[in-house]
């Protein structure tokens, strides 16, 4: 049973059930902003107008309301505090893992709940350096693949031209699938989504419906243009 334990001489501990909230909470903000920007990468299948025209129109959005660029920047600021929650919840987890770990506890657990908890850990270090990349790639211009092009489709297939490009963000997106796989699992059990064998089942397909469209939908354009199948 996880409460918060105040006890003489010790800090407070957050409960590990809010820590597990706030994982759940920030990794299905993280899936939302994942299947919007899945959506929006399909848009070069439309060819190069609609999708500098969706490029454009996510700096334009929420306009005048918003100055331009700001639903760029609301979105960018709560990324980035849902990925310091998220991190910060996971590490604290895991350190309370480690602390409370007995040999006899250590071996009981299955290989298969071993290996899902290291993939989670460096599954997760690897999308972070991926994302740290892919920032420098495509929104800082800071690394040039393929030549440099400020129009974003000619960045899009310029980039994707390379084979060694598309590998690179294959390995990404299938290292993104396989967290999705245990994450969405994951968060639906906190979430409180098992209520029941057949919910608990129906999470489980859901998991891995999301892990697979999050897959094929990233996977596709960098394929289809190494393949020269965009008009
Ligand atoms: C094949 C896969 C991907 C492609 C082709 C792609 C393409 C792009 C492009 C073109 C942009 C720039 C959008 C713009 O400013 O006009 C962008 C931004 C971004 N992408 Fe991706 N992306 C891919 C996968 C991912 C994945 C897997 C993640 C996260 C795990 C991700 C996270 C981001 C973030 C955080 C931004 C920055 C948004 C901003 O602040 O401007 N992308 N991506």
């Amino acid at each position: 049973m996880a409460t918060s334990t105040i006890s003489a001489g010790t800090r407070p501990r957050t409960s590990s059930i809010v820590l597990k909230t706030v994982m759940a909470v920030t990794g299905l903000i993280f899936l939302g902003f994942i299947l919007a920007h899945m959506y929006g990468n399909l848009m070069i299948f439309g060819g190069e107008e609609q999708f500098n025209e969706y490029a454009h129109h996510l700096r334009t959005f929420g306009s005048p309301m918003l100055p331009e660029g700001g639903f760029l920047w609301v979105m960018r600021v709560t990324l980035l505090v849902s990925l310091v929650l998220h991190v910060a919840s996971a590490v604290t987890l895991w350190r309370r893992a480690g602390s409370a770990r007995t040999k006899g506890y250590y071996q009981r657990k299955g290989q298969w709940a071993r290996f899902v908890k290291n993939s989670m850990r460096w599954g997760g270090v690897a999308i972070f350096i991926f994302v740290i990349f892919h920032l420098l790639h495509f929104t800082t211009h800071t690394i040039n693949i393929g030549g440099s092009y400020d129009n974003p489709a000619d960045r899009l297939v310029a980039s994707f031209e390379q084979w060694w490009a598309v590998l690179i963000y294959l390995f990404a997106v299938v290292a993104l699938g396989m967290h999705l796989l245990h994450g969405v699992w994951s968060a639906g059990m906190t979430l409180g989504l098992n209520t029941s064998l057949e919910a608990a089942e129906r999470l489980r397909l859901a998991a891995i419906l999301v892990a697979s469209v999050v897959v094929v939908g990233f996977a596709a354009p960098p394929v289809a243009i190494l393949l020269g199948l965009i008009p």
